[in-house]
């Protein structure tokens, strides 16, 4: 047995979700290591929709444990109402352990993410959940950990000469009124004493399994396209959503990881502002939009949308070692004549096939497409992949050329039961 990661490998949205509900079954237990409920993440079971923020995808899976890793920065708030609405479901929430030292998102940062995004000449598009702000305490060492909060005295002393400074902040760079400590101290007290039970370290928990060799599933929000270091700075998440992330934000050895999977959506999609070289407009858009369903699931913004993008998924596989990819939405594309793959840029007379840093040099870069035919038949609607039609059979083969990592599960459909295995995922 052994440990599996799912990432996302374009710009959020892919999949993952689903995915990590289907390989949760198997698991012992499945493991979020970064960012926080700017993530969403929705998963269908019985024409039933469940939409996650913070709690691992692995919930609905009976006997499976479910811990948020101290990579992640926390809004309470909005973890007791996703523990709330998942115990009034039926659903067993007892078992979630959350990380000792995973940030708090803290009143402060979800103001300071609409301020300075207002503030902001190039708007990235946040989703003014916080998350920047508080990923900016951890880093400059001005955060609060879930381990502070929950004990009264220490908590009290650190948001006192914390608020101190944001209220600093407020007054004399936006000119908005200060915020206030006991407000904010009640609020936070009530949400700590809740969560008490839960806070514990994690990583112990994490390394001991593995030790064990039970499976483990660390699932990954975002994608690589938003990485701090590796996507489209600065239109990017403040956290690596990158495999390499599960080490620092779970508390465990490379070592440890054995299989990564990068989860593709058949076309690609963006939520937000920056670059995106295979961006479509107009009808095609809107009816693939309307088709894949293509809304925001934390804010519910329309999401961009545009054909796939290989050079996107070769920086995915290298940045994250994949060793499978996973299809997702493949069933959206049904119906179109035909269907277009970026397999590189053209820049100035040069054929560019590694995504560049520059932000320069990606607005002259112009894609590259190869077309091929498309397919009618309903996908979501076929048992075996095997009598797919022969186009979209090429579709996927041609993927896994150009990715060079093997397709092992093809998704048709949000359901559990629309996904076809190619290779069974053993942990
Ligand atoms: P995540 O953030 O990567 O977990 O993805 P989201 O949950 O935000 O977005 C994916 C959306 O597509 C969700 O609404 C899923 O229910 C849906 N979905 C997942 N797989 C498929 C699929 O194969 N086909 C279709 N049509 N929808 C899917
Ligand atoms: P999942 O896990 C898609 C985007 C935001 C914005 C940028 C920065 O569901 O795939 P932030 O609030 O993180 O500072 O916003 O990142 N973004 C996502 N886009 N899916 C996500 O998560 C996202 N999380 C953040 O839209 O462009
Ligand atoms: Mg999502």
């Amino acid at each position: 047995m052994g440990t599996i990661v799912v990432v996302g490998t374009q710009w959020g949205d892919e999949g993952k979700g689903k995915i990590t509900d289907i390989l949760a079954e198997k698991a012992s237990m499945v493991v979020r290591f970064q960012g926080g409920n700017n993530a969403g993440h929705t998963i269908v079971i019985d024409d039933q929709t469940y939409k996650l923020h913070l709690i691992p995808s692995g919930v609905f899976n009976p006997g499976t444990m479910c811990i948020i890793g101290n990579g992640l920065v926390i809004d309470p708030e909005v973890l007791i109402n996703e523990l709330q609405a998942l115990d009034r479901q039926g659903f067993d929430t007892s078992g979630i352990k959350i990380s000792d030292r995973a940030h708090v998102i803290m009143p402060y940062h979800r103001r300071l993410d609409g301020l300075e995004e207002e503030k902001r000449q190039l708007k990235i598009g946040t989703t003014k959940r916080g998350i920047g702000p508080a990923y900016f305490d951890k880093i400059s060492r001005t955060g609060i950990r879930m381990g502070e909060m929950v004990n009264p005295e220490e908590f009290a002393d650190r948001l006192a000469s914390l608020l101190e400074s944001k209220n600093e902040i407020f007054e004399k760079i936006y000119n908005v009124e200060p915020m206030d400590f006991k407000e904010i101290y009640e609020e936070y007290s009530e949400y700590a004493s809740l969560l008490k039970d839960k806070i514990t370290d994690t990583s112990l928990i994490i390394n001991n399994a593995i030790e064990q060799g039970e499976p483990v599933l660390f699932e990954g929000a975002q994608g690589v396209m938003l990485d701090i270091d590796h996507g489209t700075y600065p239109f990017v998440t403040s956290s690596n959503p990158t495999a390499g992330a599960v080490c620092i934000g779970a508390g465990i050895g490379p070592g440890q990881i054995d299989k990564v999977l990068g989860v593709v959506k058949a076309y690609t999609t963006r939520v937000g502002e920056g670059p995106f070289p295979t961006e479509l407009f107009g009808e095609l858009a809107d009816s693939l939009r309307e088709a894949g369903g293509e809304y925001g699931t934390t804010t519910g913004r329309p999401r961009r949308i545009g054909w796939l993008d290989a050079v996107v998924l070769r920086h995915a596989r290298r940045l994250n070692a994949l060793t499978h990819i996973v299809i997702t939405k493949l069933d959206v594309l049904s119906g179109l004549p035909r269907v277009k793959i970026c397999t590189g840029y053209k820049m100035e007379g040069n054929v560019i096939e590694e995504w560049p840093a520059s932000l320069g040099v990606l607005q002259k870069c112009e894609p590259i497409y190869e077309e091929m035919e498309g397919w009618s038949q309903d996908l979501s609607k076929i048992d075996r992949y095997e009598d797919f039609p022969p186009q979209a059979l090429a579709y996927v083969k041609r993927i896994q050329e150009l990715v060079q990592v093997p397709v092992s599960i093809v998704s048709v459909g949000p359901g559990r039961h629309q996904t076809k295995i190619l290779e069974e995922m053993s942990y």
